[in-house]
């Protein structure tokens, strides 16, 4: 007989994404998927990736291992980019290339976190953002999102009553999943606050550049030495590139490293070499992300007005100026996890609100990604859902 030996305690109590298991239920070519959140691949300028693959190729060294802080000229590129971004000269010691975005938060939990910590995150809650402080073992507390973002308001409450964040976390532009941007004068009151109360921000920001008609305000970051910035290429290139990176001062860059060298060495210098040569490609990077506002906002603008149309006061939606999201609230109590398997019936599936939520249930609310189908495809995904409904 064999003893099965056991498994860590750090995964009791966690689980896998609810919204990655229901994506598997609608995956059937007759349901109009508004569930998923991948950016479309139609719009991924793969042909100049295939150029850049190419170019990289002919130097063998792009086969071999780099740092782990990332391939220097893509820190250089990225470097770059941020300075104009945060008003001020940011060294490339301070800019750290992880596997993606979602590698940096994950890393980030372990850097900041001992088991126990408390982190304020925004309700509803990014659950890639859950699932890694979960595993640090931290005490989550949420505050509410308005249509001006976090609620700095009820964060500040939660200082005057003696809580003491390690991290706050912040969706700052075009929430996922809430679709909201953070105001200027609340990301001017969070960085007050973390310079007062002594805990790290981490702006996480994969989608201020997917904004449709009005620039994504100013980052967090330009107004406090405390807020750690993180962003990505997936949402404006490609998501398999997996470059994501961070802007953080240099002891927490230098936390990360170690940590990185444990988890992976390195990222790709194949990946990242691609990456810097879009990147500094800013004529066509330009033109490039253009279209995609052009596209996704044409998106977003058919998917709103539909709901407005057919569902009147019925339900209420976040404005869509950018992102790639849509957050719907029913005001007649639906429960939209109630209604989803008669919805896939209908043909059309999104993410009921439950999934993202902390401490509010979010039972009759849904979040609408209207990237990857086409203005008619959603208004019959909103008609769909009508029939759905009524049934
Ligand atoms: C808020 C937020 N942060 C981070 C990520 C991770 O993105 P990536 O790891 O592809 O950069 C996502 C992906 O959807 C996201 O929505």
């Amino acid at each position: 007989m064999s003893i099965t030996p056991s498994l860590s305690r750090r995964l009791d109590g966690l689980q896998s994404s609810a919204i990655r298991d229901l994506l598997k239920l609608t995956e059937r070519p007759e349901v109009i998927g508004l569930a998923g959140g991948l950016p479309d691949e139609q719009l991924m300028p793969r042909d100049r990736i295939a150029l850049a693959a190419e170019a990289a190729l002919a130097d063998r060294s792009r086969l071999q291992y780099t740092q782990s802080a990332g391939w220097g000229p893509l820190r250089e590129v990225l470097a770059t980019r941020e300075s104009v971004r945060l008003r001020r000269a940011v060294p490339i010691e301070e800019v750290f290339v992880t596997h993606g975005s979602q590698q940096a938060l994950s890393l980030l939990g372990e850097v900041l976190l001992d088991p126990g910590a408390l982190v304020v995150v925004e309700d509803p809650a990014y659950v890639g953002a859950l699932q890694v402080f979960r595993a640090a073992g931290a005490r989550i507390v949420a505050v509410p999102l308005d249509a001006e973002g976090m609620r700095t308001d009820a964060l500040s409450e939660l200082l005057e009553r003696g809580e003491r964040p390690a991290v706050v976390h912040t969706v700052s532009n075009f929430h996922n999943p809430r679709g909201v941007t953070m105001s200027p004068g609340r990301r001017r009151e969070l960085a007050y606050l973390a310079d007062r109360y002594g805990f790290w921000v981490i702006e996480d920001d994969p989608y201020g550049e997917l904004w449709f008609d009005n620039p994504s305000p100013e980052p967090v970051a330009i107004y406090s030495p405390n807020v750690i910035r993180l962003s990505s290429a997936s949402k404006i290139l490609a998501p398999s590139l997996r470059a994501g990176w961070m802007v953080a001062p240099n002891a927490v860059c230098r936390g990360v490293e170690l940590l990185k060298q444990g988890a992976d060495l390195c990222g790709s210098a194949l990946t990242q070499q691609i990456t810097a040569e879009l990147l500094a490609d800013t004529d066509w990077l330009g033109a490039h992300v253009d279209k995609i506002r052009r596209i996704y906002g044409e998106r977003a603008g058919a998917l709103v007005g539909a709901i407005r149309e057919r569902f009147g006061d019925r339900v209420v939606s976040s404005e869509a100026g950018g992102g790639m999201f849509v957050w719907a609230e029913f005001a007649d109590g639906t429960d939209t996890a109630e209604l989803l398997p008669r919805a896939v019936d209908h043909g059309v599936a999104y993410v009921p609100g439950s999934a993202f939520a902390v401490s509010t249930d979010y039972r009759t609310a849904m979040r609408l990604c209207f990237t990857t189908s086409e203005a008619p495809v959603l208004r019959e995904a909103v008609d769909r859902l009508a029939c759905a409904i009524d049934a």
